[in-house]
């Protein structure tokens, strides 16, 4: 929670200026006071009308308006924390030179907090050799920026470039202004201990593996499945925002994992994600096994391009290790949990997965349900439980789901 923080958020003039609508949304949510500074280019993109309607104030825009002087100093003394997203180019280039052409520049160089900034533009500008110095340059002023994702640009085409999505940025200054040891609390509303800033796990190591695992057949082919590793990307991130410090253990997927407080570890098969889980499992107090890890895997996975020259190809398959099952052998007092994505029997089978691979909570998806599965950034879930519990929860965003599983997490890691 942002209870009570004055954050000061400055708009401008780039494509993903939209996103600062929703940003101001989240921040207010986690009743945060917030105050826009726009540039004026900014206002091409976005109207000051709506963010001033979300933000409950006025937004300001220029040094002078009438006969009346906009308090740069006082804006600057006001604020817990500055956040310039989405910073374009332009405005990152005046940020290194500490040029002053406008409000948000002299409210810039004036503050006396934290200055957090997420970049938004197209690869080609991010890439430049000056875009690189700028950055490099507000660094070492002290400033902090927020990566870019890879994603679909503006401009149609497919790189880095594109500003770090809300929920992202929110993390950044949860994490920027939780700062310091925290002293955990039990929080009598929610019945979970709390340090009263939403970080009930702080000081709490955890694992998550996500994904799909690709089994090589040669060197140009694979068996894989459709996950795209969205479900265990959510809990990581619910994870970290809530203070754990987590490892994750991510086969081939691009969709973004990048996430302060999330340590990624990229890997491609089953056999890989079993090593870098068995060296990190001892050391953590929750793992939660959302990878969709194949099951089976060519015994002789050919050296060389396998040619088409016969009618039929015969591979032979041999078990993967199951990762899950193994950490349910070797827990010490982790709370682990599994999932089950099943098509048929599924709660006959997910209480069998939860018995024989000994988790403490199993996640069911089915891929009966509508909005449910691989892919989607929806999902509906059921979790039992190993005292027979029985939960069915709605569909919801992925990231939602998430907090739902990690709310069950805390309640055991305390209980
Ligand atoms: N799992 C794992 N290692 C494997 C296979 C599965 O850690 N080699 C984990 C998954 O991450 C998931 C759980 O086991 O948390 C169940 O996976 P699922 O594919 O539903 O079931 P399986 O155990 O593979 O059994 P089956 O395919 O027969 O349903």
């Amino acid at each position: 929670m942002l209870k009570g923080k004055k954050i000061l958020l400055g708009v401008t003039g780039s494509i993903a200026a939209y996103k600062a609508l929703l940003l101001v949304r989240l921040l207010i949510k986690e009743g945060a006071e917030v105050k826009v500074i726009m540039t004026p280019a900014a206002r091409d993109f976005v109207t000051p009308l709506s963010l001033a309607t979300l933000s409950k104030h006025p937004v300001l825009s220029d040094l002078f308006a009438g006969d009346t002087w906009a308090n740069h100093v006082e804006l600057g003394r006001w604020a817990d924390l500055m956040l310039i997203a989405p910073l374009s180019c332009n405005t990152l280039a005046k940020m290194a030179q500490g040029m002053c052409d406008n409000l948000l520049m002299a409210t810039y160089l004036s503050v006396a907090c934290p200055v957090v900034a997420a970049p938004a533009m197209d690869e080609d500008m991010w890439k430049h050799p000056s875009t690189r110095a700028n950055l490099a340059r507000i660094q070492g002023y002290g400033n902090r920026v927020i990566p870019v994702e890879k994603g679909e640009l503006a401009s149609g085409l497919y790189g880095d470039g594109r500003m770090a999505e809300p929920e992202t940025i929110l993390a950044y200054i949860r994490e920027q202004l939780s700062g310091g040891v925290r002293e955990l609390a039990f929080d009598g509303g929610s019945g979970q201990m709390s340090d009263g800033n939403g970080q009930d796990l702080a000081g709490k190591r955890a694992l998550v593996t996500a994904g799909p695992t690709y089994e090589a057949i040669d060197p140009v082919r694979f068996i894989g499945n459709h996950s795209s590793g969205k479900m265990g990307i959510a809990i990581a991130r619910e994870l970290a925002g809530r203070g754990a410090r987590v490892d994750l253990v991510l086969g081939p997927t691009s969709v973004p994992a990048e996430y302060p407080g999330v340590t990624v570890h990229k890997v491609t098969s089953a056999e890989e994600m079993y090593n870098a889980c068995m060296g990190i499992f001892p050391e953590v107090d929750v793992a939660i096994m959302s990878a969709a890890v194949a099951d089976f895997r060519p015994v002789a996975p050919a050296v060389e391009k396998i040619k088409k020259k016969d009618d039929k190809l015969i591979l032979e398959l041999t078990k993967t290790k199951d990762i899950l099952l193994t950490l349910g052998q070797q827990k010490k007092g982790q709370v682990l949990v599994g999932f089950a994505l099943e098509t048929t029997g599924e709660r006959a089978y997910a209480l069998d997965k939860l018995k024989t691979k000994n988790a403490d909570l199993i996640v069911l998806n089915s891929l009966g349900d509508a909005g449910a599965g691989f892919g989607y950034d929806t999902n509906k879930i059921t979790i039992f439980d190993r005292q027979g519990g029985e939960t069915v929860y709605e569909r919801k965003p992925k990231q939602q789901v998430a907090a739902d599983i990690v709310d069950r997490v805390v309640n055991m890691l305390y209980a």
